[in-house]
């Protein structure tokens, strides 16, 4: 991998090495297969192609200061990725095959980890699907768990440089006792026509509001929202969003920096009073954000004036990131080091 442009790398697909992948048939899980192919090979009529049965993780691998490679709160995404399958009647992945397949596929794939201080990391991407054949709408019998990894740069392609974003007024992500709480392929589908909207507009991604009452703030692209005033880091809470673990430890983190937080329910006009605002996710990070428009009444609230993120995002970023990287102590055991 030497002359490798580690530092320009998109949050894109980049082939590695190999992949690995499990197959539920006859009500159990079988072996775990290692394989250098990109394709699967499934039937026309499975589920995952007709009814959207198909759920995925997302969550990186990080070369430390010490040159070390450290997974950051892998036990959260496979307990995710069983509250999803549950979510959409598929077959659930245990803790312990998720644990194997993913250490696995990182090993296999080592050398496609990006060098510490490249801003890069390794991007597992851990996928489940009905491939069962079924006409009716009806869970499948059969089920293939695989997980690739591909090596990324930051999802905002400017890294920790705030961008623009726009309200999505004419589209919703998910529904309130829908599906918006589990990482289904449907949501991100559902969320496209606000995504390309807002691009189309020059923005980088769109914020959905509460699709119920269109009041307050739910997801922020592929990422939760964040909002800072008076010391306190304030994040919606919501029964149509994904429970970011980026967000969770954030919150964490936030409150044994001495801020107070809060998770509830953010109305729009509240924008107004934020010193800062973010997203946050695996893929995107924290990503500071400068503007958000809401073309629903043609405000347009303001955080970082001078284009550069705010003193409390960044110390979150800093302390979040050096966390990972393996740069500060771990006092809550979040990072696990893949020997
Ligand atoms: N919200 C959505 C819709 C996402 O796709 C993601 C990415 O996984 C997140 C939030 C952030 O979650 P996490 O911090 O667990 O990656
Ligand atoms: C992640 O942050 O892992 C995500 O899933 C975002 C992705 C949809 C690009």
């Amino acid at each position: 991998m030497e002359n490798f442009d580690w530092k320009n790398l998109p949050f894109g697909y980049y082939k590695t090495d190999y992949n690995v992948r499990c197959y539920f048939r006859d009500g159990k899980w079988g072996p775990l297969e290692v394989t250098d192919s990109e394709y699967i090979s499934i039937h026309m009529a499975a589920t995952a192609l007709h009814y959207g049965q198909e759920a995925f993780e997302g969550l990186k691998a990080y070369r430390g200061k010490d040159g070390r490679i450290r997974l950051f709160r892998w036990e959260e995404n496979a307990r995710r990725l069983i509250h999803s399958a549950r979510g959409i009647y598929m077959a659930e992945v245990p803790v312990e095959l998720f644990k194997e397949a993913v250490f696995k596929a990182v090993k296999l794939n080592e050398k496609y980890v990006p060098p510490y201080g490249t801003g890069a990391s390794l991007y597992i991407r851990p996928l489940l699907i009905g491939s069962g054949a079924e006409v009716g709408v009806k869970p499948s019998p059969e089920y293939i768990f695989l997980v690739f990894v591909t090596p990324v740069g930051p999802y905002f392609k400017d890294g920790i440089k705030p961008v623009n974003m726009m309200i999505s007024r004419d589209f919703d992500r998910a529904a309130p006792q829908g599906t918006g709480t589990f990482k289904v392929g449907g949501n991100y589908a559902a969320s496209l026509r606000a995504l390309m909207a807002a691009k189309d507009s020059g923005y980088a991604t769109a914020i959905f509001l509460d699709a119920k009452e269109k009041k307050y703030i739910d997801e922020c692209g592929p990422a939760n929202f964040f909002g800072i005033k008076n010391n306190t880091y304030v994040t919606p809470k919501s029964e149509s969003i994904l429970n970011s673990i980026t967000n969770m430890s954030l919150i964490k983190v936030a409150e044994d920096m001495g801020m107070r937080t809060e998770r509830r329910r953010v109305p729009v006009e509240e924008l107004a009073e934020f010193e800062e605002a973010g997203a946050c996710g695996t893929a995107a990070v924290i990503t500071p954000i400068a503007k958000i428009f809401d073309p629903g009444t043609g405000k347009v609230y303001e955080f970082c004036k001078n284009g550069n993120p705010g003193p409390v995002t960044l110390k979150l970023y800093k302390k979040i990131t050096g966390i990972q990287y393996g740069e500060e102590e771990d006092p809550y055991g979040w990072t696990t080091v893949i020997e």
